[in-house]
C-alpha cells in the first residue's frame, strides 16, 4: 500500500552514487524503501554506503565501459526486478583555459559525462522499451545552458546532455518511457569542494536530493535548483551575445 511519502519506484539505478548528489539521492531513496542498485568505479566506498541498507546493492562499474554496464543491468534486474527509475548522475569536471587548450581532458570529459550517460542508457533503455514503462533520467548542470568561462569542457559536455534530452523526450514518451533533465546549480559535494570561484546560492545535499526526488516524482521534464541562480542564468541566456558574452566575463 503506498502513501504520500512513498515512491512509485520500486528498483532504481543510479550511477555515480559512491559520493556528493548520486550518494545522497541514493539514501534518500532507500530511506524511503525503495530498492536501490548504485553504480561508481569505487567499490569500497559503494559497499561502505550499502552497509546502511538492507535493501541497497552495489554494481561497481566504469561508466566508460559500455559492456560492463550492459552486463550491470543484466545482474540487477535478475536480481531485484525491472529497474524502474534511473538516476546517471556519474560525472566529472577535468579543465582547461581558452587560451591553453588540454585536448586530454576534453576528451576525458566528454567521455563520462556524455558518453558515460549514453553508454548507461543504452544499457537499460531496451529492457524499458520492452516493457513500455520506466523511467530515465540523468544529472546535467546549468552550466550548461549557456556558456561559462569557469570550464568549457564541462559545460560543453553538460549543454550535450541537455541538448540530447530536449532531441529524445518526444520519442521516448511516445514510446511509454518517462525521461527527466536534472540541472543542479551549485550543491555542496567533492566536486565543488575543490572550486576557488564564487559559488551563489550554494545548496547542500540532502536539500538538493529532495528537490530531485520531488520533481521526479511529477514526472517534471526539467528538475532545477536552486531557483535563484536558475532564473538568473536562465534570463541571461535570452539576451542577444553582444550583451551576453560582456556581463557573463564580468560576474562569473
Ligand atoms: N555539485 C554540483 O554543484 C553539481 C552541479 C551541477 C551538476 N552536477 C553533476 O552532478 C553529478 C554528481 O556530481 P557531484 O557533485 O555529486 O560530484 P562527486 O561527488 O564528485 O560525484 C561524482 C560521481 O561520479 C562517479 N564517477 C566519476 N567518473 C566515473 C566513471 N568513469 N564511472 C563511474 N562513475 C564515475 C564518482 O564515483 P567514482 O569516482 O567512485 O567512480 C562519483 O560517485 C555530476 O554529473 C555533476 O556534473 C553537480
Amino acid at each position: 500500500m503506498s502513501n504520500s511519502s512513498t515512491p512509485p519506484w520500486k528498483h532504481v539505478w543510479i550511477t555515480g552514487a559512491s559520493s556528493g548528489l548520486g550518494e545522497h539521492v541514493a539514501r534518500a531513496l532507500a530511506k524511503r524503501g525503495c530498492i536501490v542498485s548504485i553504480t561508481a568505479r569505487r567499490e569500497e566506498q559503494l559497499a561502505a554506503i550499502a552497509a546502511d541498507f538492507d535493501h541497497m546493492f552495489i554494481y561497481p562499474a566504469d561508466v566508460t565501459d559500455a559492456e560492463a554496464l550492459k552486463l550491470v543491468v543484466a545482474q540487477m534486474e535478475e536480481q531485484h526486478g525491472p529497474v524502474d527509475l534511473t538516476i546517471f548522475g556519474a560525472g566529472a569536471s577535468f579543465s582547461s583555459s581558452a587560451t591553453e587548450l588540454e585536448i586530454g581532458n576534453f576528451a576525458k570529459t566528454l567521455d563520462i559525462n556524455v558518453m558515460g550517460v549514453t553508454n548507461a542508457l543504452d544499457a537499460v533503455l531496451p529492457h524499458m522499451l520492452a516493457r513500455r514503462a520506466g523511467h530515465i533520467s540523468w544529472i546535467a548542470s546549468v552550466a550548461g545552458y549557456g556558456g561559462l568561462p569557469i570550464s568549457p569542457p564541462y559545460g560543453a559536455s553538460k549543454a550535450a546532455l541537455i541538448n540530447m534530452a530536449e532531441s529524445m523526450h518526444g520519442k521516448l514518451k511516445q514510446s511509454g518511457v518517462t525521461l527527466s533533465l536534472i540541472n543542479p546549480g551549485f550543491v555542496r559535494t567533492p566536486m565543488t569542494d575543490v572550486n576557488t570561484f564564487p559559488m551563489p546560492f550554494l545548496m547542500e545535499p540532502e536539500a538538493a536530493a529532495e528537490k530531485m526526488i520531488a520533481g521526479l516524482r511529477r514526472k517534471k521534464f526539467e528538475i532545477t535548483f536552486p531557483w535563484q541562480l536558475v532564473w538568473i542564468l536562465k534570463v541571461l541566456n535570452l539576451l542577444p551575445y553582444w550583451l551576453y558574452l560582456p556581463i557573463i566575463r564580468r560576474v562569473i
